[in-house]
């Protein structure tokens, strides 16, 4: 059984969604935390309410695109608390659109959110973890978009395929070296949170985004996540994956299909067909 009394949490995009799921339970078991988050307000008001809960809770406002910003998180968390038991990476953005009228900027931003902040973080954290020399745990935030590809969410996919990729060369890195961290990539199928909206904000004016085929994929992307799978069970499912040494943390059975059809794919050497897009 999983134990966190007193045990010291470190989150960047922590401050809504998953990752607000995460450390809601784990609060509930006691621990400590350290949360980063871009969205400022946000953040204040999460960890407000972990401390009117009892939680002790250092936060720390940041972009996880800039590396400077995620070593002083993770120098100010290692001296505050003068360890890391759990660190996690949720932060990261969802995208819609087409392959050929996708701006630049958005694919670059994709990859910078979703992969280099992770390898920013990995950087970060990850050497003072193994030098503890005892058994700690490291969670990275992919998606099941990182074990299947489907059309018109070109950046994403790709973002999340890199994600997964990153976490399976560290754990295999930490093995290798005989470390104590855990590795783990986190690889959620649709869940109900406001990734949609938060994404949006981020977004640099592009005359794609008035356009009649981006307004209408990202309507479909909305509604899939508002019926997605609700946050309880989704959190489940993830410490139960957690729980179990599962490395990849699963939460949807129905898009085991899904990877299987890939995965078959490229056995098989066969060109994929679009599949259609799933909530539950
Ligand atoms: N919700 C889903 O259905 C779903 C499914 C699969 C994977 N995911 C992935 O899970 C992760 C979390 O998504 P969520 O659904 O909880 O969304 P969310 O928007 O509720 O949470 C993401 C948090 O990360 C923060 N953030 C974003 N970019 C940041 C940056 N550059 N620096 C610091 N903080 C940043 C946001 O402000 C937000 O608080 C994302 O990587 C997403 O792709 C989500």
């Amino acid at each position: 059984m999983l134990d966190f009394k007193d045990k010291v949490v470190a989150v960047i995009g922590g401050a809504s969604g998953l990752g607000k799921g995460m450390i809601l339970r784990m609060a509930k078991g006691g621990a400590k935390f350290a949360i980063a988050d871009r969205h400022g307000s946000n953040l204040a008001q999460f960890a407000d309410q972990l401390r009117a809960d009892g939680a002790e809770v250092f936060t720390k406002c940041l972009d996880a695109r800039n590396d400077g910003d995620v070593m002083e998180f993770a120098d100010a968390t290692f001296a505050k608390y003068g360890g890391v038991d759990y660190y996690i990476y949720t932060a990261g953005m969802s995208s819609m659109g087409s392959i050929f009228r996708l701006p630049l900027s958005e694919w670059r931003m994709l990859f910078e959110m979703n992969v280099m902040g992770q390898v920013h973080g990995i950087r970060a954290f990850i050497p003072r973890m193994i030098e503890q020399n005892r058994e700690c745990y490291v969670i990275n935030t992919a998606s099941n978009a990182g074990l299947e590809t489907n059309a018109y969410l070109p950046a994403y996919f790709m973002s999340k395929h890199a994600a997964v990729s990153l976490s399976e060369s560290l754990t295999i890195e930490l093995q290798a070296i005989g470390s104590k961290v855990k590795a783990y990539v986190f690889c959620p199928g649709l869940v109900q949170t406001p990734l949609s909206y938060n994404s949006a904000e981020m977004r640099v004016e592009d005359p794609y985004y008035t356009s009649d085929e981006y307004q209408k994929l990202t309507q479909l992307g909305k509604n899939a996540l508002a019926n997605g799978m609700t946050m309880d069970e989704a959190m489940d499912r993830f410490f139960q994956g957690l729980e179990a040494d599962n490395f990849y943390i699963r939460t949807h059975d129905n898009e085991e299909e899904q990877v299987r059809y890939r995965t078959e794919m490229v056995l098989n050497r066969t060109r994929p067909l679009p599949i259609p897009m799933r909530a539950k």
